[in-house]
């Protein structure tokens, strides 16, 4: 078993029925995060795993499938061949068509065949949310849907909010809110979670969070990839609605929020609601759209997709009035990484500047944290350069960082988020009102974006954005090259 064990919590058995369970989201996130959680000892062989899946599949294809998504931890000692046939013991794999209800009957002999009725039974509709009301209807009817059922959905969940509220109205016709998880990977992310830790665990943060010292905030989710195989889910969706729909009004949530009074699901989701509640509605000035050159060639027509935005936003309240949040995020761009840089205000005097060793323009303090990869913090300062020549000043920096400082494996995203779902807490999962909020705040950029011809840009840049801040006097802070 695994010799780098994350530290983690024994959860009673559940069974999970991954639907679209041969697809590629199951493959590439679903099964893998379960088998580094079995790898972990987390999930034991009391689990039921099954992978529902439209076409017909024998255990061996499956296994042969799977097997490529799962050979890091084969391949680096982490896991055995007997952890392996260990894991996909646990495995059943069933027919099921989720439009016709054909293999219905077999799904329920497979959930009631179990000896004890009380445990969770997570459904992750790991398909076409075209079908999720199909799906649902179908687990309805077979009488599954009990009060030990959760249900696990993921974007794009609606290309707009007319959309989403249609897809969510279905979903609440079957289940309750309590018992439905929207997964937002960001969320999963240990970094992110540590920003939570960072601000409401230490008191030297809090107290400079705000308007009075802080100038401005960043937040950069920057990749290499291209749209590649997803062109046409990408074409119809684009950079806005793809990343900052969810995953970057996420990040601005956890940036700005107010602290709950406790960390539970319902107070953090409360906190982050009256964030998105209190951006301010975006000027079309404020987005800059941008398209890398070989976008269209590649999908072999003229298209307006962004592939790149940039956005200026306010939020509305004491705390962060005049501290403009600039966030971005694209593809085809110098280097993955993805940011969030705390720009603190200039020191209002500088004592240094009569001694000749002090600039004024020296950089302001910063605080950025990495989400990835190489998760961490840096703390930039001004330092004296050591030596008796004089009050010599320069930037230093503080820096922390989680890759050296836990020698266990960082697990991903989808490993936390589907222990939580066997755990029921939804503190990292979206909800209803959350999702329709950050709709409200997107619906009019996408008009107003319609339009408008995206900016080409160079692959391996950082995009077209710095007149965003240069028109403010600012500039961005690219991510560190690694
Ligand atoms: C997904 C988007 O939600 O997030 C993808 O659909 C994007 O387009 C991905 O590549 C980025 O996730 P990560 O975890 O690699 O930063």
């Amino acid at each position: 078993m695994s010799e780098a064990k994350t530290h983690s919590v024994n959860l009673s058995p559940s069974d999970y029925i991954i639907i679209g369970g041969t697809g590629d989201l199951a493959l590439r996130k679903i099964f893998p995060a379960l088998f580094w959680r079995y790898l972990d000892g987390q999930v034991t062989s009391e689990y039921r795993i099954a992978a529902a899946s439209r076409r017909e599949i024998g255990s061996d294809e499956f296994a042969t499938k799977l097997r490529p998504f799962c050979e890091d931890a084969l391949a680096d000692g982490h896991a055995s061949e007997a952890d392996w046939q260990g894991f996909l013991a646990l495995i059943t794999i069933l027919t099921l068509d989720a439009k016709s209800g054909d293999g219905a009957d077999q799904l329920t002999d497979f959930i009631t065949a179990r000896a004890n009725a009380d445990r969770p039974t997570i459904f992750y509709l790991a398909i076409a949310p075209s079908l999720f009301g199909d799906a649902t209807r179908l687990l309805k009817s077979a009488g599954l849907v009990t009060p030990q059922a959760r249900l696990v959905v993921e974007k794009p969940l609606g290309h707009d909010g007319a959309s989403s509220r249609a897809i969510n109205a279905e979903l609440a016709e079957i289940f309750d809110e309590t018992q439905i998880y929207r997964i937002d990977h960001y969320l999963g992310k240990e970094t992110v979670q540590n920003l939570m830790a960072l601000r409401f665990a230490n008191v030297i943060f809090e107290t400079q969070w705000n308007n009075s010292h802080i100038d401005h905030v960043q937040i950069t989710v920057a990749e290499t990839v291209g749209v590649d195989n997803r062109a046409d889910y990408y074409d119809a969706y684009g950079a806005v609605r793809d990343m900052v729909q969810n995953h970057l009004l996420q990040l601005v949530c956890l940036v700005a929020m107010e602290p709950p009074s406790f960390f539970n699901a319902d107070q953090v989701r409360d906190e982050k609601l009256r964030v998105l509640r209190a951006i301010r509605p975006i000027e079309a000035e404020d987005i800059v759209c941008g398209q890398y050159q070989e976008y269209a060639t590649a999908l072999g027509h003229q298209s307006n997709t962004e592939t790149f935005v940039a956005m200026k936003l306010a939020v509305d309240n004491w705390r962060w009035a005049g501290v403009p949040f600039y966030i971005r995020t694209g593809k085809k761009l110098a280097r993955r990484a993805s940011e969030i840089v705390i720009t603190f205000k200039q020191r209002p005097h500088d004592i240094f500047q009569r001694n000749g060793g002090g600039d004024i323009d020296s950089p302001p303090n910063r605080l950025i944290i990495r989400l990835q990869p190489r998760e961490g913090l840096r703390l930039q300062l001004i330092s004296k350069e050591p030596g008796p020549g004089g009050m010599r000043l320069f930037p230093s920096e503080l820096n922390l960082s989680f890759d050296d400082t836990f020698d266990s494996r960082l697990p991903d995203a989808y490993e936390r988020l589907l222990m939580d779902t066997a755990r029921g807490n939804q503190t990292l999962f979206m909800r209803r009102d959350e999702v329709f909020a950050a709709w409200d705040i997107i619906d009019p950029v996408i008009k107003m974006i319609r339009d408008r011809a995206p900016e080409l840009y160079r692959s391996g840049t950082m995009g077209p954005a710095d007149n965003l801040l240069g028109d403010d006097g600012r500039e961005w802070v690219d991510p560190h090259e690694d």
